[in-house]
């Protein structure tokens, strides 16, 4: 008989394998404690922006016009229990206000409102980012008040997808990483992971303090590879080096790799930032924390590129202030393909020159309502062209698409001054040079 999923939590990561385990084949039940998340997903509506995650839904939520059926939300956590033979839990782990550490309380609040349902033998799997030892206490909690006991068993199963590429990240992972304490434990979870197991995907199996270090290292190495190629930009500028080729070229080295090597104003998002934070807070509970001081400064150097940005903008300015100056920013999102301003470099900097003086003017193709809700103060354009027009500087700040593929001619006609400032080494400079306009990276040569 195929196994019965449950998903807590349906945000990002938790609507995303919902749709996943549907599109696997697994009858589905969502969970979420938020009304209208409930309402929107079983209008097969997604409530932020991710590529393919609509067209997923739409094709397993039951009810829809032509579904599969296999995918239902509901807000009882009975209603779940009873349902589900694995339950996965998908909720937010954000920073804690005023502190580096993680906020629990969705984890634990998810986990205490189960348990007292679990009358049968299931297995709980955490997929939140968790301070590591979160699993062991999670365990004995649910030993101890599931009716169903030690039957009532847990496993840890890191998810590691990025926004935007969601989808494919969850249905064709590059592995799947699960703790465990016992062979049924493994034995369910590669029953779910049947198909990309069969696919390829490397399977690993470990103890829980692994499986979540994993998921924490795993995102202090990328955070680590962006400040490391933002350390050799300052480096560049100062020496006169370009740190685009320089990325190019000891990316070749396959120990090194080309990717997330990008040097510009830096990483932001819901996860790299608080991950690397809550790390070093769980690392000084444990006494480790000399372990991870290189983090604090891999978080610095990160800040760092979004005041540089702004510096580069006033030298473009002609080094005084910001009053009066028009600025268009292109970007808010805080990577492209996806409309999440969560600690987003670019509304940053956007934030910083409009604090100082600056008329800043943003467009985002899709985090523009997102960006008005953090930041209503800022001036929001409808178009590229129409942030553009007037400005005296533009700061090309998340890498979209519709942006390398702009014509600067044409945005040149409407600019009051021609100078383009790339906070993501995205854009081509020949063609932005051959247009007229005086375009100045970090870490790049100025002409
Ligand atoms: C990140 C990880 O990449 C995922 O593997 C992980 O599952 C996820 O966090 C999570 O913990 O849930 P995500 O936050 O979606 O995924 O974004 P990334 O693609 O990692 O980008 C993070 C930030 O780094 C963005 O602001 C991006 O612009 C910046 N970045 C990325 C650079 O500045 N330079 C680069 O070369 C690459």
């Amino acid at each position: 008989m195929s196994l019965k999923i449950s998903v807590i939590g349906t945000g990002y990561l938790g609507a995303t394998h919902a749709a996943a385990m549907a599109e696997l084949g697994f009858e589905v039940l969502g969970l979420d404690v938020v009304a209208e998340k409930i309402d929107k997903l079983r209008r097969g509506e997604v409530p932020m922006y991710e590529p393919g995650l609509e067209e997923l839904l739409r094709k397993h939520v039951a009810g829809l016009p032509g579904s599969s059926g296999r995918l239902r939300f509901t807000m009882d956590f009975a209603e779940a229990a009873a349902f589900g033979d694995v339950h996965f839990v998908c909720v937010n782990t954000p920073q804690r206000h005023g502190e580096y550490a993680a906020d629990m309380s969705y984890v634990d609040s998810a986990v205490a409102s189960l348990a007292p349902h679990l009358t049968r033998p299931t297995l709980v799997v955490g997929k939140s980012t968790v301070p590591v030892g979160s699993a062991d206490r999670l365990a004995a909690y649910l030993a101890a008040h599931a009716p169903a006991g030690e039957a009532a068993e847990l496993a840890w199963n890191p998810e590691f997808l990025r926004e935007g590429f969601a989808v494919d990240d969850t249905l064709h992972p590059d592995r799947i990483v699960t703790g465990v304490r016992s062979a049924r434990a493994e034995e369910l979870l590669r029953q779910v992971y049947a198909t990309p197991i069969a696919d390829g995907t490397p399977f690993v199996v470990t103890d829980f303090p692994t499986a979540e270090l994993v998921k924490t290292s795993a995102n202090s190495f990328l955070a680590t590879k962006i400040s490391f190629i933002n350390a050799m930009a300052e480096v560049c500028e100062a020496a006169g080096g370009d740190v685009a080729k320089l990325a190019e070229a000891i990316g070749h080295d396959d120990r090194i790799g080309r990717k997330f090597l990008r040097a510009g104003i830096g990483f932001g998002g819901g996860c790299l930032p608080k991950d690397i934070r809550a790390f070093m807070a769980r690392a000084g509970e444990l006494g480790a924390d000399q372990a991870l001081t290189f983090l604090r400064e891999i978080d610095s150097i990160n800040m760092r590129q979004r005041g540089q940005m702004v510096e580069l903008a006033r030298q473009a300015l002609g080094g005084g202030s910001f009053l009066g100056k028009r600025v268009a920013v292109l970007g808010a999102a805080f990577k492209p393909d996806s409309d999440d301003v969560r600690d987003s470099p670019a509304l940053n900097v956007a934030g910083q020159i409009h604090l100082q003086g600056g008329q800043v003017t943003v467009f985002d193709p899709k985090g523009m309502e997102n960006a008005r809700r953090v930041f209503p103060t800022l001036g929001y354009a409808d178009s590229a062209l129409e942030a553009v027009r007037g400005a005296d500087v533009v700061l090309h700040l998340t890498e979209w698409r519709e942006f390398r593929e702009l014509d600067p001619r044409e945005l040149g006609k409407v600019a009051s001054a021609q100078v383009i400032l790339d906070g993501r080494n995205a854009l081509d400079p020949e063609l932005w040079r051959a247009a007229g306009w005086t375009y100045r990276a970090m870490g790049r040569p100025t002409a």
